[in-house]
């Protein structure tokens, strides 16, 4: 036998480079609260179900409690010799009351315990992250009322393509969100479930109270077959994916607010808390957390596919691979709750630069589809507006001249319908104003899209 916790049928040790390498308490002792709670309310359903006596049961809730404490008091010295937190908790608990320690490892498995503290772990920390979100689309929405009717260019390919304002861009990620906001309450459900009591695979033979304990760790719903209890990462991998996809909104916004930032953009300008200089170029603020942001999307990518790849093709039930579940839904909580947090105050501070957004939709052609539209509804077929338009575009650009400074003759050489009240409709606020269709980019569609976005929030 060696001293390991399960060294009965060993008789050679492993060098320590081995256990090193075994080992998961460098990082699973970020566990070590929820293990703790685990197992107070497991030892409480062992002694209540009197399959150990209440008088042990007892002694091991005290000494658990005792390593809460010490916990608290970052009294707790965990080692690479017991593994992962599981084995330090139950050499720990020995220290603190001897040999019936052993007794809380009853009807469970590192199996269905370490699952457990994972689930609880992410239960923990999700209305966190929620809350973040819809602190970030707090901002988006004030600062989309605050800019309902502030016109900007629209863009498609990168390419100036049709006036909108500048609150309705930012309600398009209010809205990518929202769903991100949705998803990660839905993946709520799934973490919302107890697997201990699923002991190493099969069940146990003790007669245990898995309801009890699930309601003393305040889960909603238990695993209703013991194979998939310990087996299943959806959960993890859910989160990692929906961690990806809210990355990937982080990281489009902040493509754009870095880009606006430039010299040649000049839409907005950081505030100084949310920028950096340079440490030879005097001149410089740079959008730093915007790229740092982008960035970490890698990261929380690579924690999606490298999870999806550890867990491809895994046999049932419990594989050691599955140690490497926890790193990276670790990482990518901090990441994606610090990214939140930057977006939110970057954005609220974030200085918007309205005339230069606005002229950048008065010397250029994003009226050109007004101009067709407008030769569409004189009865023109639109694909002929459409071509003249172009043309006259042509036209405009050789001379440096935009539509609306065409005067009129020239205009009506190209197409006799047009009429003086064609000028009126070639603004950029005429040609927001005039997009009132249900998602349309239109002020008063802003105005009542801000509305609905409060009443959505309000609801939390
Ligand atoms: N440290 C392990 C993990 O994180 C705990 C479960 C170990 N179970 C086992 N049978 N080796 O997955």
């Amino acid at each position: 036998m060696t001293d390991k916790l399960w060294g009965g049928r060993f008789t050679a040790k492993a060098a320590e480079w081995v256990d090193q390498f075994g080992a998961s308490i460098s990082f699973d002792q970020q566990m070590a609260a929820e293990d703790l709670e685990g197992s107070l309310a497991h030892v409480a359903m062992l002694g209540k179900q009197g399959i150990i006596p209440q008088a042990d049961a007892a002694a091991i809730t005290a000494g658990l409690h005792t390593l809460q404490a010490k916990l608290a008091a970052g009294e707790l010295k965990f080692t690479v010799a017991n593994e992962d937190i599981h084995l330090n908790m139950e050499s720990l608990l020995t220290k603190e009351i001897g040999p019936v320690a052993g007794k809380l490892h009853t009807a469970r498995s590192r199996n269905d315990q370490v699952a457990t503290d994972f689930h609880l772990w992410l239960k923990h920390r999700l209305p966190e992250l929620l809350k973040a979100l819809t602190n970030l689309q707090t901002v988006l929405v004030e600062k989309a009322e605050q800019h309902a009717g502030t016109i900007m260019p629209g863009y498609t390919h990168l390419q100036h393509a049709q006036p909108i304002t500048y609150g309705h861009y930012l309600l398009a990620y209010f809205e990518m969100f929202q769903r991100d906001y949705e998803r990660f309450s839905f993946n709520q459900q799934h973490t919302d479930m107890l697997p201990l009591g699923a002991a190493a695979l099969a069940g146990t033979t003790f007669p245990i109270d898995r309801e009890a304990v699930a309601k003393t760790l305040g889960f909603s719903s238990v695993y209703h077959n013991s194979l998939d209890a310990v087996s299943d990462r959806d959960f993890a991998l859910e989160f990692l994916s929906n961690a990806a996809i809210l990355m990937q909104h982080l990281s489009r916004l902040a493509e754009e607010l870095i880009l606006w930032c430039t010299y040649e953009f000049n839409y907005v300008e950081m505030a100084d808390s949310f920028a950096t200089g340079s440490s030879i170029m005097p001149q410089k603020k740079n959008a730093d957390f915007a790229e740092l942001t982008r960035g970490k999307t890698g990261r929380v990518y690579g924690a999606l596919m490298g999870l999806l790849t550890t867990m491809k093709a895994l046999p049932l039930a419990y594989n050691k691979d599955m140690q490497e579940d926890k790193e990276p839904v670790f990482d990518a909580y901090t990441t994606i709750l610090g990214s939140v947090h930057i977006f939110a105050g970057m954005l609220e501070s974030l200085t918007v630069h309205e005339t230069r957004m606005h002229d950048a939709t008065t010397n250029d052609f994003s009226n050109a589809t007004e101009l067709a539209d407008y030769l569409a509804t004189k009865g023109v077929p639109f694909r002929q507006a459409h071509a003249i338009v172009g043309e006259l575009v042509l036209k405009g650009i050789k001379t440096h001249t935009t539509l609306q400074e065409m005067p009129l003759p020239e205009l009506q050489a190209a197409a006799p319908q047009i009429e003086a009240d064609v000028y009126a409709e070639l603004s950029s606020e005429a040609a927001v104003n005039r997009r009132t269709s249900l998602g349309g980019t239109a002020v008063t569609n802003v105005i009542k899209e801000v509305a609905r976005a409060k009443e959505c929030l309000a609801d939390r």
